[in-house]
């Protein structure tokens, strides 16, 4: 199975453009499965929650994701800013050839995006895309390892995590752990640029990757420029939970004992 990042600079409000953009960018090479940053058609700095939200699957960029779906025969992760019942959701949408497969809604909302977005209000979301089980997460997400243990218990063989990052190296060592503890792959892609929309700059860090579920890096981007990669994977590596001949980490839990401590 062949999986990609892309990762770019969107242009704030350029729907249009940077929808445009992706599907130039991922068109010189076929993959099975694309991840792209949180909210990559609007951008990110919104003034008000309202700005550039779109229904899903109803809306010009989910149509879109699906159209390009479609076209390249692939399924597509993508960040979006969702509008439903009168709120806004930092949201991610899965897509394939034909539709909407699996939707989700940030759960953990960062620092300002919480004068703007309502917080998630869906199960984290697993879905079989046929070559493998996929999961979503977004972004600041990547330091709960309940979220990513959440959607590994439910048979994800990869967690797909569109990200706006903006400090720079903390998930790029969260998600190989999040790989490890959970023997999944991740597929992190970020944004650069920068913006400073509302009086405050804010500088995305790149950096995007692919680790295996063994916590090696499989493919990495720079800091500061676009970059596209797609590399061959073997999901069935991730269904094999074992770190040594007698330790799957699964069986090896001990969710008693949690329990008496986490709320
Ligand atoms: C983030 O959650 N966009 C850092």
């Amino acid at each position: 199975m062949r999986v990609g990042y892309v990762q770019f600079a969107p242009e704030f409000g350029e729907v249009e453009r940077n929808l445009e953009r992706v599907a130039e960018l991922i068109s010189p090479d076929q993959g099975d499965l694309w991840v792209l940053p949180e909210l990559f058609a609007t951008g990110y700095q919104f003034a008000s929650a309202q700005e550039l939200a779109e229904p899903v699957p109803e809306g010009p960029t989910t149509a879109r994701l699906i159209a390009l779906a479609h076209e390249k025969s692939c399924h597509i992760a993508a960040g979006l800013a969702e509008k439903a019942d009168g709120h806004v959701y930092n949201a991610a949408v899965l897509v394939g050839p034909s539709g909407l497969v699996a939707r989700y809604r940030k759960v953990h909302l960062f620092y300002k995006e919480k004068h703007l977005f309502a917080p998630g209000d869906l199960p984290f979301a697993v879905a079989d895309i046929g070559k493998a089980k996929v999961g979503l997460l977004v972004c600041y997400d990547h330091l709960f390892p309940e979220a990513a243990r959440a959607l590994a218990l439910q048979g994800a063989d990869l967690i797909a995590h569109p990200a706006n990052l903006v400090m720079p190296g903390l998930a790029q060592l969260t998600m190989r752990v999040r790989a490890m503890e959970n023997r999944v792959f991740t597929v992190t892609a970020n944004r650069i640029g920068s913006e400073a929309r509302t009086g405050e700059m804010l500088r995305f860090t790149g950096l995007s990757q692919i680790v295996a579920p063994n916590g090696d890096v499989l493919a990495h981007a720079p800091p500061d420029a676009e970059d596209v990669r797609v590399i061959e994977i073997d999901p069935a590596q991730a269904r094999d939970k074992h770190l040594t001949q007698l330790n799957d980490l699964f069986a090896d839990r001990r969710p008693d004992f949690y329990r008496r401590l986490l709320g």
